[in-house]
């Protein structure tokens, strides 16, 4: 068994992941500045630290661990729009931080989270090796965070694993509100039958993985005696579901029948069109594959929340 560090660890990932291997029977620590995610959802067996990736000696003061994932960042676009330098400085600075944490403690492999955000409005389905052009400064900083482990396990010969997620859902969500995946605010919304604003004419296409494919990911990475040095992997279902088609799945396993209100798409630059995700290079390296169904993940948070009611901090309609 393991000792990991799970940097963002109070966090909707980070939370999900923390409560996944502490049942597998590793010893885990999420490390988080309780800025957003607020680790309530920690179960049992978890230690939760409070504290900063940007702080060092913070960090050092941990001691060492096998693994690190670390999930810790501004975590959505609209962040950057209310803290602009802070954001940047939190997802650069904080990344190089928890690098030269893991490399002067002997971590084994560091795991990171990316985004299918580089990929902007590429061709779909979307690989590894396209070309990317960030469209926001959040993707910006993802970028950076993939360029500055790929320089570092080159000087350092660090192991280090990015995944680019597509659009991530699952439990434990409340606490991002407005940040959160459409997923959960729509059933949020849809609880007090709020009708889901959609831009445009809500054919805009995601590919939603739940956030257990995402940690059986995470597993398969942290088990595999290959090593990668430096490598990417996208994360993501291979399925593309249009907002409007969320909206009547979603209806459908609540019972309501909701027609979305369509507005203008406010969002003037580097809003996504299209994603869906090629996986299959994380499928041939480490036979992984999505497995949970978007009705079944919908049908856990439905379910789940009928008793453990927890509101949402926010709602973005
Ligand atoms: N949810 C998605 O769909 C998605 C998609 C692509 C990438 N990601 C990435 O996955 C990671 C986790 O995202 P999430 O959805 O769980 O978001 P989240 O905001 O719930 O989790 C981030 C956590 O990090 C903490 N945090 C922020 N800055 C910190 C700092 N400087 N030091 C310590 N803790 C800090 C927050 O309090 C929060 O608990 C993020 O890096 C995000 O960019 C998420």
């Amino acid at each position: 068994m393991k000792k990991i560090l799970v940097t963002g660890g109070a966090g909707f990932i980070g939370s999900n992941c923390c409560n996944a291997l502490v049942r597998d029977g590793h010893t885990v620590v999420a490390f988080d500045n309780l800025s957003l995610g607020t680790g309530d959802a920690l179960e049992p067996g978890v230690q939760l630290v409070k504290g900063d990736v940007r702080d060092a000696a913070a960090l050092q003061a941990l001691g060492p661990v096998d693994f690190v994932i670390h999930l810790a960042a501004a975590s959505s676009a609209p962040m950057f729009t209310d803290d602009f330098i802070g954001s940047i400085a939190n997802n650069v600075l904080g990344h190089v931080t928890v690098l030269e944490y893991a490399r002067k403690n002997g971590v084994q492999k560091v795991l990171f989270a990316s985004t299918s955000s580089i990929y902007g409005n590429n061709p779909t389905p979307l690989t590894e090796d396209q070309r990317v052009e960030p469209p926001n400064f959040y993707s910006v900083t993802k970028h950076a965070q993939e360029e500055l482990s790929s320089v570092y396990n080159a000087l350092h010969q660090l192991e280090i694993i990015g995944f680019r997620f597509m659009s991530v859902y699952g439990l434990h969500e409340e606490h991002k509100g407005r940040f959160a995946n459409l997923v959960s605010q729509f059933i949020w919304g849809i609880e007090k039958r709020k009708r889901p604003v959609l831009y445009g004419d809500g054919n805009q296409t995601r590919d939603f993985v739940n956030v257990r494919d995402i940690i059986e990911a995470f597993r398969l990475v942290l088990e595999t005696p290959k090593r990668f040095g430096y490598t990417i992997f996208n994360i993501g279902t291979e399925h593309a579901l249009s907002l409007r088609e969320l909206v009547s799945v979603i209806g459908g396993i609540m019972g309501e029948a909701i027609e979305p209100i369509l507005v203008p798409n406010p969002i003037s630059k580097g809003y996504v069109m299209a994603q869906q995700a090629d996986a299959s290079k994380i499928k041939s390296e480490l036979n992984f594959e999505a497995s949970v169904t978007l009705d079944t993940g919908v049908r856990e948070i439905v379910e789940y929340r009928k008793k453990h009611k927890k509101e949402p901090v926010s709602l973005s309609f």
